[in-house]
């Protein structure tokens, strides 16, 4: 069957196909395609066929389940990425006004934090730079931020710290000229993270609907704008993990449109869409 999009279609995506990819990357990745998301997927897909100079969905789609490389292209293609530097910016602020002064009086100088689904890394550097420019003087702490997707084409992107211009555009003069090299000669127009922000930080593939790989007891995880594509049974299953590696008193921080409300018993609201954990 095909529907009126499919007749301006460069290729034709039949209801079959799109339930094919649907249904492929929720088992894998847990993310849903409501069907109006049909576009989405054929406009996201579309670029591969052309790369592999393949003129069908029907042998695409064949070459998928031979090709493991093509399953991890498939992957990426089929994630949505969007991030920013200092997204939510009170979230932040929670780590310098809360966090951290808790743990220097604790005098436990050790922080452990994770970024998961952390895209193209602005939300791990953004902690970084939290860190480092906090009043809390943390020099000498055991200090890791582990960041992780499971888009091997962001996190390449993530760990080169690279980015073009536009990405800093809103943030303060101030805060660029201490975080950022400028690129000059061929790297004109994009900067790069300090080294002292990278070494802080460990970026790592991780799928969320796989094994966790974490050595907890963390002080906070972000889950940001990720578990809003994956239906009510996965996000509690990973609420329940996430409340595992959490220290007691932990922190969790979600993305402005997630409410925990149906799974929250192991958190309880502290901020907006900052959760802690209750009980052991
Ligand atoms: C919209 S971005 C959010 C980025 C960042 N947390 C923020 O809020 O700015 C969602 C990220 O979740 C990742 N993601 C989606 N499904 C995932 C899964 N099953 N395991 C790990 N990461 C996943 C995507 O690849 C994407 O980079």
């Amino acid at each position: 069957m095909t529907d009126s999009s499919d007749r301006e279609r460069e290729f034709t995506f039949t209801r079959q196909h799109f339930v094919k990819v649907r249904d492929e990357l929720y088992d894998y990745a847990g993310i849903v395609l409501a069907d109006h998301k049909q576009d989405m997927a054929y406009n996201r897909l579309v670029r591969r066929l052309r790369e592999l100079k393949i003129d069908n969905f029907d042998e695409y789609l064949r070459y998928l389940d031979g090709h493991p490389a093509e399953f991890t292209q498939f992957i990426n293609a089929l994630t949505t990425n969007l991030t920013a530097f200092f997204r939510e910016r009170h979230h932040f602020d929670f780590i310098k006004d809360q966090i951290l002064p808790d743990l220097d009086k604790q005098g436990t100088r050790r922080l452990r934090g994770w970024s998961a689904g952390c895209s193209l890394g602005e939300e791990p550097y953004s902690m970084a730079m939290t860190i480092l420019d906090a009043d809390t003087d943390v020099s000498g702490w055991d200090i890791k931020i582990l960041a992780t997707d499971i888009d091997s084409k962001v996190l390449g992107s993530a760990q080169s710290g690279i980015y073009t211009m536009d990405r800093i555009k809103t943030l303060p003069t101030a805060l660029v000229h201490r975080w950022f090299l400028k690129g000059k000669g061929s790297n004109t127009g994009s900067v790069k993270v300090r080294k002292e922000l990278q070494n802080m930080i460990s970026f790592n593939y991780l799928n969320l609907m796989q094994d966790w790989p974490i050595q907890g007891p963390l002080d906070y995880i972000f889950c940001r704008n990720v578990m809003i594509y994956f239906d009510q049974a996965t996000q509690a299953k990973l609420l329940d993990k996430m409340a595992d590696l959490l220290k007691p008193d932990g922190y969790l921080f979600v993305g402005h449109s997630e409410a925990l409300a149906r799974h929250a018993s192991r958190f309880e609201l502290v901020g907006k869409t900052i959760y802690r954990k209750v009980g052991a």
